[in-house]
């Protein structure tokens, strides 16, 4: 049986409105004149198009990886919006904003149906003001998870508190995100290619993937809905696999995913060599991917613009994230893996991924 194929039968696929709305041209002035939406359009950017350098070259990260039709975006810490320092790199150089922690089900919904908003409204409404995307982390995850929900054994039960906490995110934001983690990190690290052990499948069963991504394209039928995980950036990898065949068997079913992240929290020698092969494969089933939570032990240049150099040789790889703007805003204490060291200094990685983007370097 297929593991990730739950009780319920998806709906039967519609044809899609604006075939309808052609046809019914079409049929209205009764002659082929009317050209398809589709045709009238502009046409897509080739893939030589878009590995070709463009002509202006930015000087900052956003405006850079914008060039490139992407975006470049930073984990940000509601906490940290009164230092000017930080606040200054963030909206010089990041066109896109992750909250690190606020959106969290322990920071949203500490007890059952009591909901808190303060500090994720707070990044929300500062980035769209300033005209930066916001992807939302994250709504299914095993971790920092409150004990009320990790407590609960009964199915019924845990099926209606996660399709609550689901819908009632998603809908205080919706239509503003660009892109939702539906579920982070299911998967088991080692070589079983298996769902890892958590309360969501011991008590819901491997289908609650599924579940959670039809509750939430019902929450907000715009935004894009993402998979996202570690290590699950080299090819050969089970746990890469498992992931792979989770999405091919919910784009074959119908079920609704449209990215998957590849958070990229590397050790010193970076990514893997097969790391863009993984993101042109996943891209090959028809979601785009994403690199959305990047940060590499002691910032080596050349692992930076390989991990962002596999992003831009992938048309269907729409932007990169850097998990936090400074050294001391990491999560990695001791080892230094982002682009702005402590005082907020551009480092040589943050030459490096500029200079890969093909934007002009600039000191300080
Ligand atoms: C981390 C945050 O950066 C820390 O502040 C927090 O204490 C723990 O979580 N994978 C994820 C992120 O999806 O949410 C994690 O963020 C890092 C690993």
């Amino acid at each position: 049986m297929n593991p990730f194929h739950p009780a319920r039968r998806p709906a039967r696929r519609r044809t899609p409105a604006s075939a309808v709305l052609v046809a019914s041209a079409l049929l209205a002035t009764g002659t082929a004149a009317v050209a398809p939406a589709a045709a009238q359009a502009a046409p897509a950017r080739s893939a030589a198009q878009d590995a070709a350098a463009p002509a202006v070259k930015a000087s900052t990260l956003g405006a850079q990886a914008a060039q490139r039709g992407r975006y470049f975006g930073t984990a940000v810490a509601a906490g940290k919006l009164g230092n000017g320092q930080y606040t200054a790199i963030l909206d010089r150089e990041f066109n896109s904003v992750t909250p690190e922690n606020e959106l969290k089900w322990d920071a949203t919904e500490r007890s059952r149906g009591s909901f808190s908003f303060g500090p994720a409204d707070q990044i929300v409404n500062r980035s769209l003001g300033r005209g930066q995307r916001v992807r939302g982390h994250t709504l299914v995850w095993h971790s920092q998870l409150p004990g009320w929900v990790g407590g609960i054994t009964d199915a019924g039960t845990l099926r209606s508190v996660m399709k609550n906490h689901i819908n009632t995110l998603m809908s205080r934001y919706r239509g503003k995100l660009y892109a939702w983690d539906v579920v982070n990190e299911a998967f088991a690290d080692g070589g079983s290619g298996q769902l890892r052990s958590s309360v969501f499948r011991n008590v819901l069963g491997t289908g609650f993937v599924e579940e959670a991504f039809r509750a939430a394209r019902s929450a907000d039928p715009s935004v894009k809905l993402c998979y996202n995980d570690y290590s699950i950036e080299n090819w050969s990898d089970a746990k890469t696999q498992g992931v792979y065949r989770m999405v091919r068997d919910f784009k074959a079913r119908g079920v609704p995913i449209d990215c998957v992240g590849f958070q990229a929290h590397f050790g010193t020698g970076g990514p893997p060599a097969s790391f863009q092969t993984t993101l042109s494969n996943f891209a090959a089933l028809g979601v785009d991917v994403q690199i959305t939570e990047l940060d590499i032990a002691q910032a080596p240049s050349g692992a930076y613009a390989n991990s962002v150099r596999a992003c831009l040789n992938v048309a269907r790889c729409t932007g990169v994230t850097v998990w936090g703007i400074r050294d001391s805003d990491s999560w990695r204490t001791g080892q230094n893996p982002l682009l702005f060291d402590n005082n907020g200094n551009k480092k040589a990685a943050y030459q490096a991924v500029l200079t890969a983007m093909g934007g002009s370097a600039v000191r300080g």
